[in-house]
């Protein structure tokens, strides 16, 4: 059910976006500015006309929750509110804190967002918080759910600035991981939050966000550490080939896989993905996101690095993105993608192979720099 409803809504995305293109107007255009009480006023002029004019929603209407895992309740969520009156008395301040975000039409009970929680529990005494903005992230109009993307974030910041402010909680201590809209959410909280230890982008959204400026995207200086995953990198408007994901650098370290445009297994055109729906004969919302939400399963098999690592070659030099490029090797420096790329605390452009199915990781042939097969034996 949801997987048709997502199909439309795409398909809806893709005509409002091609018609304002071609009319250069936007009816909602005319309000530019929406003020929250305890929140302020957000505008919709520049840098943050990347809704086409589209306001976020107010702090109400999301229906933000937290749900709290640990590995004394690793199943059943404790339910945690922005506005939590006792923090202390729920989160224990002592560990570290992962935060998850989910993206458009999604939320966090999302299986692969349940997988990951339970992999990081897994392998990290940590409290993992599983953000639910499913009200804000379910709309049909994207620019609504990237627009809303500004308050949620609002909303976790205000979480974070009473841990770090009333309870003395270093914000060293906290990772954002952000899966598409969710990413880009991580940026907005990242500026409103400084010195945050650590934001994933696993697969960022590219609509909307890719080439506008710092303010309005997710970026280096928006945590001590940024790790980028691209695995979806294509112009979503360009008929025959649509991504969810954005293309250029923007982290400390980007990560591309294979090529980081189109995932293998993945139908990688339009009409392909197009015929898949009219055949209804699949999950609709598997394929026309495959290359995106593979990002997931990637980021999720590298926490278990004892079974396999990520190896990944510094391409930063080259103008490729590929590993067919000639960056194929670790003379240049190589890193690891994914939840231990903060390894050896690489900066560039990296590139790497998967498998087209689960396990995606491909055993690393090559020999690791010192410094990174040194950490992982003490860890
Ligand atoms: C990757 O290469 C760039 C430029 O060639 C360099 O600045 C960077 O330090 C390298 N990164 C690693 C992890 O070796």
């Amino acid at each position: 059910m949801s997987s048709i409803l997502l199909v439309i809504s795409l398909v809806i995305l893709t005509a409002t976006v091609t018609s304002g293109y071609l009319s250069g107007m936007w009816p909602w255009k005319t309000c530019k500015t929406a003020c929250f009480l305890g929140f302020g006023c957000y505008s919709s002029e520049k840098p943050f006309d990347n809704t086409q004019g589209v306001l976020p929603l107010s702090p109400k209407k999301q229906g933000l929750q937290f749900f709290l895992y640990t590995r004394k309740n690793p199943v059943r969520a404790r339910k945690l509110k922005w506005n939590q009156k006792r923090i202390q008395g729920k989160l224990n301040l002592q560990r570290d804190t992962i935060f998850i975000i989910h993206g458009w039409m999604d939320s966090a009970r999302n299986p692969k967002i349940r997988r990951l929680r339970k992999t990081l529990l897994r392998f990290n005494n940590v409290n993992v918080i599983a953000v639910n903005w499913k009200r804000g992230a379910g709309h049909n109009l994207y620019y609504q759910s990237a627009a809303n993307t500004r308050i949620i974030a609002a909303m976790i910041s205000k979480f974070l600035l009473r841990l770090q402010y009333d309870l003395s909680y270093s914000m060293e201590k906290v990772h954002i991981i952000g899966h598409s809209l969710g990413a880009q959410m991580a940026g907005y909280i990242g500026t409103e939050v400084k010195g945050i230890g650590r934001i994933s982008g696993i697969d960022p959204a590219g609509p909307s966000f890719e080439g506008y400026p710092e303010e309005t995207v997710l970026d280096a200086s928006d945590a001590l550490f940024v790790d980028i995953l691209h695995t979806d990198a294509r112009d979503l408007f360009v008929l025959g080939h649509p991504g969810f994901g954005a293309k250029s650098r923007m982290g400390h370290a980007d990560f591309y896989a294979n090529g980081g445009h189109s995932q293998p297994g993945c139908p990688s055109t339009m009409n392909q993905q197009l015929g898949l729906i009219v055949t209804g004969s699949v999950d609709v919302f598997m394929n026309m996101g495959c290359s995106h939400i593979r990002a997931m399963n990637l980021y999720i098999e590298s926490v278990n690095i004892r079974k396999c690592k990520y190896t990944s070659y510094n391409c930063t030099a080259g103008d490729g993105l590929d590993v067919a490029e000639g960056c194929n090797t670790c003379e240049n420096g190589c890193a690891l993608m994914g939840y231990h790329s903060n390894i050896g605390n690489p900066r560039g452009v990296f590139v790497f192979n998967t498998n087209e199915k689960a396990p995606f990781c491909i055993p690393e042939t090559v020999k690791l720099p010192e410094s990174i097969d040194n950490t992982i034996l003490e860890s």
